[in-house]
């Protein structure tokens, strides 16, 4: 029970990684706000866990929807001591390809969602004082770039320099700012990372999948409940001195 008496605001937390960090929290201790833009499979998500979870209506693109969604979550948890910001999109085209809406699209989602969401819950965080811990989901995608990836591994290069800054400025308050980078986590991320990739380089379905499995030193890819160990740490008071740092979780992928 690491978590006792936390609360934690987890972004994108309908489904995948975002999902398995709540249910995570919860066995913890913790009580967790799943925020999503599909509120449908929040709710549902969260009436699964049971008392220790609720679902909020949010959108990190919109400011209006950050601003309910934070308050929200401070009104029926009481606070926000953790933040995760886990939503995003993913998009791969070759750079001759790329379409503007769509990175605008990706950025509005991966790059200005994670810093205004951070911003929005800092300042409750400050406003209240004691502190709090602030995770920003990367990827081994924002470590190098990637031929077809341009735009999401922009975008990933984007959240570990924010978890820098912020990490830098929000720590005389108390809040520790770190990211995590997985590698290849299977779920429904990685279809459709799969069906761009039978587009642009003529694979069969799932064969990418197979291909990146493979690859991982590990010996296949990642799964959700690989990542909870780390979101758990990073939240509890034996992080406290980890600041501005974005760890691989990837089964060996890449070293920095
Ligand atoms: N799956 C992987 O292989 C992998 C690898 C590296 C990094 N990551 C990162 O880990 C995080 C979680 O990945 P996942 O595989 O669970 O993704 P996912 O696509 O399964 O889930 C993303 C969630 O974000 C929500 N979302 C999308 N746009 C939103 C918006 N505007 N506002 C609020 N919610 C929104 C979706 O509804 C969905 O529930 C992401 O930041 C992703 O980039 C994933």
């Amino acid at each position: 029970m690491r978590l006792q008496g936390k609360t934690a605001l987890i972004t994108g937390a309908a489904r995948g990684i975002g999902l398995a960090f709540a249910r995570a929290y919860v066995r913890e201790g913790a009580r967790v706000a799943i925020a999503d833009l599909d509120i449908v499979r929040a709710r549902k998500a969260a009436g699964d866990i049971g008392d220790a979870a609720i679902a909020v209506e949010m959108d990190v693109t919109r400011q209006d929807s950050i601003d309910a969604a934070v308050a929200e979550a401070v009104e029926r948890l009481g606070r926000i001591d953790i933040l995760i910001n886990n939503a995003a999109l993913f998009t791969a085209a070759p750079i001759v390809e790329i379409d503007r809406a769509d990175y605008d699209k990706v950025f509005a989602v991966n790059v200005s969602g994670v810093l205004f969401t951070m911003q929005a819950v800092a300042r409750h965080m400050i406003e209240r004082g004691g502190g709090g811990k602030i995770i920003n989901m990367a990827s081994q995608a924002g470590r190098r770039g990637e031929s077809l990836v341009a735009v999401y591994c922009a975008s990933k290069a984007a959240v570990i320099s924010l978890t820098q800054s912020a990490g830098l400025n929000l720590i005389q308050h108390g809040i520790n700012v770190n990211a995590i980078a997985p590698g290849v986590v299977d779920g429904e991320h990685w279809d459709g990372v799969d069906a761009f990739f039978a587009k642009y380089e003529n694979k069969a379905p799932g064969q990418k999948k197979k291909e990146v499995g493979d690859a991982v030193p590990y010996g296949r890819m990642g799964r959700a409940e690989d990542l909870t160990g780390m979101a758990i740490f990073l939240a509890t008071g034996e992080a406290d001195y980890i600041v501005s740092q974005t760890y691989n979780v990837d089964g060996g992928q890449w070293m920095s």
